[in-house]
């Protein structure tokens, strides 16, 4: 039995909006998560936010509210984002959770306790921005080097980790743990910072400058400094010191950070945890910078990309897709609209879009859409087989999962779908579908087209798994069985009834100056009030729908028969496919606008709309509590 798995990004302060950083980390977070969860390890997800500090009091004031409400506010921004990512962790964490609150109470008392804790007047320079004191040494040109700004001269008595004393420890550890810190160039970082004596580390403020915090346990007139609050999140939400959780979880403990807080993570947290006698964490991930036009993205600079409106744009696995593929784990990468319309149209819509709808199109064509047997003595042939490709794949997408290196890894599934795609034309099925002895030949390449596209989508489930489910569901397998690994090759049953392949990834089309606009769904902005009149004149009836297909070449459209109470039922197309079958719908009550202009969607004329939410990555019908006469107008 394998160790579980627990997986956490750092938790986001809430000072700013998410954007695409916050949203690259949280996706690698959960991919990483369902790749271990597709081989069957027992996993836990945790993502959350940072809520104490003075920027958060300073951005409440500037928005008018009460600190509490404004956290409550920026908070659920980041909440409700994740499920629209297709990203589910298990746990959301608050630093103002009162649990958490007890938890930082717990190990301060403990460290305190020890001794570990002194009070002492320190002066330095301190950046308002960082909420941190900087060393002369660590500025550029006398500023900070990510504000820009001067720091302050302040003189105040505070609390002090002894953190020095862990220096000689931690250095050790590191060497003695080659893969406790990786990539590589970011171990050999924090080695090199600890060549310089550390210093002890300062965590508290005094209440007469900063209330917004957690309260010492032992002085009543401080308040906890930022990362003696914020690094506990990994284990107060474990509900450390007590609950099973902890035990279960953390032993295999890994973290994901980018290189802004590789100090906090990779010097005070070991040294934190060695302190209150917890083991260290079993490896930090740390990635670099999504950059735009060269610089980082900031909201000064007014250059943050809006993960929400790409993902509606182009589609929520387009996007994932897109941004592990993208960036090297470790490395910074520029952000383009450009280049993600490139990847959907070469990787997504070409390579492997087109292959599955090829095969699944032939297998229609020439086998009745039946997943044929493959003669054993054929299918073992040189040049007639796929399974040496595959199990490479499989080994380089493995390797590259398990090392953060996605885009090796999805460079490995790639090259395997260019290689069927080569056999495709190598093999050329509609020539031996021609003669008949050549058909046990042709079953055998149809066989090993469709096993290699399950495997794909096995593959590629933890980077999208909307996609992965439709593919599934299209070759006649359990859509939940992507979720379940590849398995080895031959696992596909003949036998199985594949279905049309729809287009898995349409082709897009790039326009400059038409790039996503910030989404409205996130902070939806108040729009025009209007008066009840207005209101009455859209006609919104309770409609019984009587039946339900999908639309031909659609992949998201629903046409429904709708009982509206009129003469004849009415043909209503809606965008649901995705998220109900058409055996769903049946029976079910929905909310129909009336009198919308008839429309004709994919050649289908839809004489209303029905109302949805998006919701959790898909649709949530609107509906009722209990059955209603058809044609009941809402008021
Ligand atoms: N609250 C602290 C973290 C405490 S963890 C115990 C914090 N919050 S933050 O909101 O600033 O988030 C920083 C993290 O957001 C980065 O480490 C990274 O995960 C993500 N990113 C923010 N901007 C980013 C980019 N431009 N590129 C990639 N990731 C980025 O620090």
């Amino acid at each position: 039995m394998s160790r579980p798995f627990y997986i956490t990004t750092p938790i986001y302060y809430v000072n700013a909006r998410p954007h695409l950083g916050h949203a690259y980390t949280t996706i690698v977070a959960d991919v990483v998560r369902r790749f271990h969860a597709a081989r069957g390890e027992d996993t836990f997800f945790l993502t959350g936010t940072d809520e104490h500090g003075d920027k958060v009091v300073q951005a409440a004031e500037k928005e008018g509210l009460d600190p509490r409400e404004y956290v409550d506010k920026i908070s659920g921004l980041f909440r409700d984002l994740w499920p629209r990512l297709d990203i589910s962790p298990d746990h959301f964490v608050r630093t103002t959770d009162p649990e958490h609150v007890k938890c930082v109470e717990h190990i301060l008392s403990a460290i305190h306790d020890a001794g570990e804790i002194y009070f002492a007047e320190y002066e330095g320079l301190y950046c308002f921005g960082c909420e941190r004191f900087y060393q002369e040494r660590e500025l550029v040109d006398g500023k900070c080097p990510d504000h820009g700004t001067a720091p302050q001269v302040i003189c105040e008595s505070n609390y002090f980790f002894r953190m020095s004393k862990y220096q000689d420890w931690l250095k050790d550890y590191i060497q003695a743990n080659p893969d406790f810190i990786q990539p590589e160039r970011y171990r050999n970082e924090v080695l090199s910072f600890l060549k310089e004596p550390l210093e002890d580390l300062c965590i508290s403020r005094p209440k007469k400058r900063l209330t917004w915090g957690i309260t010492l346990p032992f002085d009543p007139d401080y308040v906890t400094y930022v990362w003696f609050d914020a690094l506990v999140n990994y284990v107060s939400a474990l509900g450390y010191p007590g609950g099973d959780r902890f035990g279960r979880y953390w032993p295999g403990v890994n973290h994901i950070v980018a290189k802004d807080i590789l100090k906090p993570h990779g010097i005070y947290w070991p040294c934190i945890l060695k302190a209150a006698g917890i083991e260290p964490y079993r490896q930090l991930n740390v990635h670099g910078y999504w950059n735009v036009s060269e610089t980082k993205m900031s909201k000064s600079l007014g250059n943050v990309v809006e993960p929400l409106s790409l993902a509606e744009k182009y589609g929520v696995d387009a996007f994932r897709y897109f941004l592990l593929r993208e960036m090297s784990f470790g490395l910074d990468s520029s952000f383009s609209e450009e280049a993600l319309v490139a990847r959907i149209n070469a990787d997504l819509a070409n390579d492997l879009g087109n292959l599955f709808s090829r095969v699944l199109t032939m297998v229609q064509k020439y086998l009745e859409g039946v997943t044929p047997a493959a003669d054993p003595r054929l299918a073992g042939e040189p040049g007639w087989s796929l399974a040496g490709p595959a199990a490479e794949a499989a080994a380089a997408y493995n390797q590259g999962m398990e090392e953060f290196a996605f885009h090796k890894a999805l460079m490995g599934v790639w090259e395997f779908i260019g290689k069927m795609n080569k056999y495709v034309v190598s093999s050329a099925p509609w020539t031996l579908a021609k003669k008949e002895e050549d058909r046990p030949r042709m079953a055998v390449v149809l066989y090993n087209l469709l096993e290699g596209l399950r495997m794909t989508a096995a593959w590629i489930w933890p980077v999208m798994p909307g996609t992965a489910l439709a593919m599934f569901e299209r070759l006649g397998l359990p859509p939940g069985d992507a979720a379940r690994g590849a398995g080895t090759w031959g696992s596909l049953s003949p036998g199985t009834k594949v279905s049309d392949p729809g287009a898995l990834f349409p082709r897009v089309e790039y326009k400059a100056g038409e790039e996503a606009a910030a989404p409205k769904a996130l902070d939806p902005p108040v729009k025009e009030e209007i008066g009840m009149e207005d209101f009455a004149r859209v006609d919104l009836r309770v409609g019984t729908v009587l039946a339900a297909e999908k639309v031909k070449k659609a992949k998201k459209l629903l046409a429904l028969t709708v009982d509206l109470g009129e003469a004849a039922p009415r043909t209503v197309v809606a965008g649901i496919a995705l998220s109900y079958t058409p055996e769903d719908m049946v029976g079910r009550q929905v909310v129909v606008v009336a009198n919308l202009k008839p429309a004709k969607l994919m050649g289908v004329m839809s004489q209303g709309m029905a109302l949805a939410a998006v919701s959790g990555g898909g649709l949530c019908l609107a509906g009722f509590d209990g059955p209603v006469a058809p044609g009941t107008p809402l008021k």
